[in-house]
C-alpha cells in the first residue's frame, strides 16, 4: 500500500464506510491503480463521483454493491456502528468467496463478531493501520507502513496502553481548554498538538476505543490512580512546607 505506483494486480475494492479514513484509504489505492466501489450511510456520491469511485446507498443499493465483482471489501465503518451495519447486509448477495480487511482500531471485537457473520467460505483479515488523515496529510512517505502480525488480543492490550491513553490525555487537555500563550515551552507545544490532533477524530471512534476494547477501562483506572497519587505527593510536601512555615514562624515568636 505505500507504493503509488500502479501494479500489475489491480484489484476491484469495495469499501463499507466512506468516513474520513476510507476518503484517506482511497485517495491512495486509486493512486495505486485499484477499482474502487463505497457503500455508506450518508450520501458521499458527489465526492466518490469527484474522486472516481462508485457510490452505492446503504439504504437503496447494498444488493447491487455485494453482487459487483469485489476482490475485497473493506470495512471501514465506526466502531460502534459495525454490527448494526454488518447484521442487515444481505451478505448472500456476494458472487464468490471474497477476502475481507476490517480497519477497525479495535481488533478481538470485530474479529469474534466477522467470524460470526461472514460467509465460511470468506477470508478475514484484521488489520490497524497506524496512521489516519491527520498523520497522512503530508503523503504516505514516513508512515509506519510495516505489517506487524500479532493475535488481536495482544493489539488490544497495547492499543489501551498506547492508543486509548493518547486520545484520554488528549481530551482531558480538551476539557481543559488549554491554549497556546505567550510562553509556549516545547512540552507544552507537543501539548497542544495532542489536543489538536485528538478531537479532529470523532467522538464514535474514541468511545469505541474504550467500550470495544476489554483492557481499556483498567487502562483508565491506571490513569486516574497515576493521578491521583502524583496529586497525594504534592499534597504531602504542602503539608510538610506548611510544617516547616510554622515551626519558624514559632521560633520568631520565641526569640522576640
Ligand atoms: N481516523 C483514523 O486515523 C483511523 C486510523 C485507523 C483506523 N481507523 C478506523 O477506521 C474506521 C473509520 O474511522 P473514521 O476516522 O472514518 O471515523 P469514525 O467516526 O470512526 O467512522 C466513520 C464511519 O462510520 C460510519 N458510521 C458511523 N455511524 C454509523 C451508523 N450509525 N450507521 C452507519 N454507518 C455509520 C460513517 O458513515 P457515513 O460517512 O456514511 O455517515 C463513516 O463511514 C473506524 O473503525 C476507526 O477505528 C481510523
Amino acid at each position: 500500500m505505500a507504493s503509488s505506483s500502479s501494479s500489475s494486480t489491480n484489484l476491484k475494492i469495495g469499501i463499507v464506510g466512506f468516513g474520513s479514513f476510507a476518503q484517506f484509504l482511497a485517495k491512495t489505492m486509486l493512486k495505486q491503480g485499484h477499482f474502487l466501489r463505497a457503500t455508506s450511510r450518508s450520501d458521499h456520491s458527489e465526492l466518490c463521483l469527484n474522486l472516481g469511485v462508485s457510490f452505492f446507498s446503504a439504504f437503496r443499493d447494498v444488493e447491487a454493491f455485494l453482487g459487483a465483482d469485489n476482490d475485497v471489501i473493506m470495512i471501514c465503518t465506526s466502531i460502534m456502528s459495525l454490527t448494526e451495519v454488518v447484521k442487515p447486509m444481505p451478505l448472500h448477495c456476494l458472487k464468490r468467496p471474497t477476502l475481507f480487511v476490517d480497519v477497525l482500531s479495535v481488533k478481538e471485537f470485530p474479529k469474534n463478531f466477522l467470524l460470526q457473520v461472514l460467509p465460511e467460505e470468506s477470508d478475514l483479515l484484521c488489520a490497524h493501520p497506524m496512521f489516519g488523515p491527520e498523520s497522512g496529510k503530508n503523503g504516505w512517505k514516513d508512515l509506519a507502513c510495516i505489517m506487524l502480525q500479532m493475535p488481536c488480543g495482544e493489539h488490544d492490550k497495547m492499543a489501551a496502553r498506547s492508543q486509548f491513553l493518547t486520545h484520554t490525555i488528549g481530551r482531558i487537555l480538551y476539557e481543559m481548554e488549554i491554549n497556546s500563550t505567550p510562553m509556549n515551552t516545547k512540552g507544552f507545544e507537543s501539548l497542544l498538538l495532542l489536543k489538536e490532533n485528538t478531537v479532529k477524530d470523532s467522538f464514535d471512534l474514541y468511545s469505541g476505543l474504550f467500550l470495544r476494547n476489554r483492557y481499556a477501562k483498567q487502562e483508565l483506572e491506571n490513569l486516574e490512580l497515576a493521578f491521583n497519587k502524583v496529586k497525594q505527593k504534592l499534597l504531602d510536601k504542602m503539608i510538610y512546607d506548611q510544617d516547616i512555615d510554622d515551626s519558624m514562624n514559632n521560633k520568631e515568636r520565641e526569640r522576640n
